[in-house]
């Protein structure tokens, strides 16, 4: 998600301090490379070495350094950055910022730095409430810096209320957000994801083996890509991504409910859940006991969303997949088709590396045109931005 970036990340003296050690291992986990500059305060909190080990870089804290200086002095820092990040932010160094002083390391750099700039602030309650600050702030948004707006809970001074530092796996979403094309921006995708789950008793049901990774995949990449994004899931084990708006539903019939509820409102369709097409077709109220024998489940047909999107589609892109294990595509190309799509996604899931709850996915991507895309094995986070370049395509295709 970060390869080939250099984010430059500013740590200045708060408790928060800590919170940013594990901000540089999920940076560099993403495949960008890592400067953290810290300010003398920061380094009451915690030790360089920590910082230099995991960036696997020296870290940089003295504005006149002269060893430091010939290679590597602070307008080369601000320049080599894509990203500047300050995490945590306190108030005394936004409000250097929003003054104009640069009076150390970090605020010299930032000054200089013509990278877009995330300012993640972490203090008291009281100092974030103090109409000083919420001027800084202000001001610094006015001027195109971003901020990653604290939280509220319990501070480390011991008030209750909002300044706690965000969520170093929030603040990584939005860096990736800053860095990625606002290619999507104005659209609103409306994403489903994961199975559904039709109720046999209120102990049992039926569903499929959808873990949800491939929407929520999309999803997370449409929302980096400037789109409003609602994201439409059945049950599954992963937490609501940040960005989207997440609607959580059980089964088709909900999942129908919701979608049309939202279609309106939708510029784009992204059918990625595995719906159920049957549900039993009575639930019984109590649960079922065994008996000697055998036992027969009589079912009724699930409506099928993505056909009756497929039908109101006033001027909307409206994207499907299709789940096969034989004859793969004469049944994706029938599917695009009857349920008149705009591409569909087809993957073979018996194969290994592909479908359902596995990391990676193997698909082939089908036009109306008669276009079939092969681009092989690849991660679904990968695969995500694929789908989305080919909706970017053909939103700039003229009908
Ligand atoms: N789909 C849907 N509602 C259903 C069934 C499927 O919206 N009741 C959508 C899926 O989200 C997917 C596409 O239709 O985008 C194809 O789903 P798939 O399960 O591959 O195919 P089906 O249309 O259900 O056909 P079959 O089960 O016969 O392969």
């Amino acid at each position: 998600m970060l390869q080939g970036k250099t984010i430059v990340l500013g740590v200045s003296g708060g408790i928060a301090a800590y919170k940013a050690v594990e901000l540089v291992r999920l940076f560099t986990k993403a495949g960008a490379t890592v400067q953290v500059i810290m300010t003398k305060a920061a380094t009451e909190f915690v030790g360089p070495l920590t910082f230099q080990t995991l960036s696997g870089n020296p870290v940089h804290q003295q504005l006149f350094n002269l060893i430091e200086e010939q290679e590597i002095g602070h307008i080369s820092l601000a320049e080599r950055a894509d990203l500047f990040v300050i995490a945590p932010a306190t108030a005394n160094v936004i409000g250097k910022i929003a003054s104009g002083i640069a009076d150390d390391l970090l605020t010299t750099a930032v000054m200089a730095t013509r990278a877009p700039v995330l300012i993640v602030p972490a203090m008291n309650v009281n100092m974030f409430q103090n109409p000083l600050y919420k001027a800084n702030e202000e001001r610094l948004r006015n001027l195109g810096y971003r901020f990653v707006a604290p939280v509220t809970g319990m501070l480390a001074c011991g008030w209750q209320g909002e300044g706690k530092m965000q969520d170093p796996a929030v603040i990584l979403e939005e860096a990736v957000a800053l860095l990625a094309p606002d290619d999507l921006a104005g659209e609103t995708v409306l994403v489903t994801a994961g199975p559904t789950r039709e109720e046999i008793d209120p102990v049992r049901f039926i569903s499929n083996h959808s873990s949800g990774k491939m929407g929520y995949a999309i999803a997370r990449a449409a929302w980096r890509r400037g789109a409003r994004v609602i994201l439409v899931s059945g049950p599954t084990c992963l937490p609501d991504p940040w960005g989207p708006e997440t609607v959580r539903v059980s089964t088709a019939a909900q999942m129908l409910e919701a979608v049309q509820a939202r279609l309106k409102e939708s510029s784009i369709v992204i059918k990625a859940a595995a719906v159920a097409d049957y549900r039993p077709k009575e639930r019984s109220e109590a649960k079922v006991k065994k008996h000697a024998g055998q036992m027969t489940l009589e079912m009724e047909r699930n409506p099928d969303i993505l056909a009756e999107v497929g039908r109101q589609k006033d001027g909307r892109l409206v994207i499907g997949f299709a789940a096969e294990t034989e004859d793969l595509l004469a049944n994706a190309r029938r599917k695009l088709q009857e349920k008149n799509l705009d591409l569909i996604v087809a993957n073979d899931v018996g194969q290994p590396g592909a479908g359902f709850d596995v990391e990676t996915n193997i698909v082939r991507l089908l036009f109306p045109d008669g276009r079939v895309e092969e681009p092989g094995i690849m991660p679904k986070e990968e695969l995500a931005d694929l789908i989305l370049d080919r909706i970017v395509a053909l939103r700039a295709t003229p009908v």
